[in-house]
């Protein structure tokens, strides 16, 4: 079966993503459906080309995906300040500052980001926005949920825990903490509500990313090619 237009896209960004990876890199390996393209394509050069690679996984999910794929893998420990992360987004704006954790990864891929010298975010051209709005993850421990869940309702968020598919009972993250899907009427001033929601006791990590727009490039596939997006400013509401 051929693949449909969304998916040539996400597959289209994923190998212009390996494409632009280069020999003795570190890498940090994000989550998700088009990373797991970048990672098909990343593990075809290094079985093609010998190029060596060490990725760093931002879950167990892209974990299993790499060893099946041979794709050599470290850790922060023994890399702590990898080259290049690559990684998908949810929604991406033109300041590229994005909201991420569909697949509640989002703090291993925070950190990843944090500690890497570059970023390439990778997605299909439906994920660029003017504005970030909508649901913001928010990992959460779970002794906390409640206390969190009132202060994201003061925040002006509708909270809910999210609940497993083929699962009962609450999503549980690969650090052992719930995803609270907080959704926002709209989202003026992501860094600051960034801050405030990683600022509440009890909060792991969100999932607007604003501080790494500086080193992030974004590469926009559609089903007929890629793009290298260029950053513009944000219109402020
Ligand atoms: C996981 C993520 C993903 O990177 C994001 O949801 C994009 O996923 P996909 O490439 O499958 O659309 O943030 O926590």
């Amino acid at each position: 079966m051929r693949p449909d237009p969304r998916e040539k896209a996400k597959i289209n960004a994923g190998r212009k993503a390996a494409e632009m990876v280069e020999d003795g890199m570190v890498l940090g390996l994000g989550t998700g459906s088009t990373t797991h393209h970048f990672m098909v394509q990343l593990a075809e050069r290094i079985r093609k080309e010998g190029i060596r690679i060490a990725g760093v996984p931002t879950s167990l999910q892209t974990e299993i995906r790499a060893r099946a794929l041979s794709i050599p893998l470290t850790t922060l420990d023994d890399c702590p300040c990898p080259d290049l992360a690559v990684d998908g987004a949810d929604q991406i704006d033109p300041g590229f500052r994005l909201v991420k954790g569909r697949g509640a990864a989002l703090t291993r891929e925070k950190v990843v980001a944090a500690a890497s010298a570059g970023i390439i975010i990778i997605a299909g051209e439906e994920k660029l926005v003017e504005r970030l709005s909508g649901t913001v993850p928010v990992e959460v421990i779970p002794f906390a949920v409640t206390p969190v869940m009132r202060a994201l309702e003061r925040l002006g968020g509708t909270p809910s825990i999210r609940e497993g598919k083929e699962k009962d009972g609450p999503v549980i993250t690969d650090n052992g903490n719930y995803i609270v899907d907080c959704a926002f009427p709209e989202i003026p001033d992501p860094p600051g509500l960034e801050e405030e929601i990683t600022a509440l006791p009890g909060v792991l990590e969100c999932g607007l990313f604003c501080r790494y727009a500086k080193k992030t490039r974004v590469l926009a596939g559609r089903a007929d090619g890629c793009r290298v997006v260029k950053k513009r400013p944000v219109q402020e509401i």
